[in-house]
């Protein structure tokens, strides 16, 4: 089963940043490899499902014209929509949705999927990767990244995530980076 939204309701309840991503330097260094592995110079529009308080998003907003990014969890989105309003970022919308419903996700040509699809069902992620993709436009970015350890939270594993994404004929892996941790990988879609 996938994990529920209202899971992440109850984890941010009990934490403003249930991750540490402000202050992580595990966090801030995984977004800074994630941000200059990207391929293009500019991305035109990001999505970004899944932001939490969005440090990374604001990251991205440096390489892009707009960034769409969303999270399930409204205190969440909030933080991130008063961490991009602070930093003067009116080129980027953070909205309070779940990024798996059919609401008009905005098409683009960077993806940004960053410890996120562990959340799903492993015989769910197909259909959702399949979703999911066919919001980028041909040559867009797909950039993944998820921790490789194990939580009870998460309905499949890391790897799980990675080899799915690596079994579609649409997408070409440009860039692999294995740690201990986490894997980092980008895609050129077809
Ligand atoms: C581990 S955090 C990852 C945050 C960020 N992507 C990063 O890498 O720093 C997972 C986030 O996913 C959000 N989330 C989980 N399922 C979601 C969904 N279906 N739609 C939007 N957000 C979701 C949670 O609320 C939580 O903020």
């Amino acid at each position: 089963m996938s994990t529920p939204g209202h899971y992440f309701e109850s984890v941010y309840a009990d934490s403003a940043d249930p991750w540490d991503f402000a202050g992580s330097w595990y966090e801030l260094r995984r977004y800074g490899l994630l941000v200059a592995s990207l391929p293009e110079r500019r991305y035109r529009v990001c999505f970004e499902p899944a932001c939490s308080v969005g440090v990374l998003t604001e990251s991205l907003a440096a390489r892009c014209d707009e960034v769409h990014a969303v999270d399930v969890v409204d205190a969440a989105a909030e933080q991130a929509r008063r961490r991009i309003s602070r930093a003067g970022l009116a080129h980027v919308s953070v909205r309070t949705a779940d990024a798996l419903a059919p609401w008009p996700r905005p098409a683009c040509d960077l993806l940004v999927l960053s410890e996120f699809l562990y959340y799903t069902a492993a015989d769910r992620l197909d259909a959702l990767i399949g979703d999911l993709l066919r919001l980028v436009e041909s040559g867009g970015t797909v950039v993944a990244c998820h921790w490789l350890g194990r939580s009870e939270d998460h309905a499949c594993h890391g790897e799980d995530v990675h080899a799915a994404l690596a079994r579609r004929d649409e997408l070409e892996r440009l860039v692999h980076h294995r740690e201990e941790g986490f894997l980092l990988e980008v895609f050129r879609r077809a």
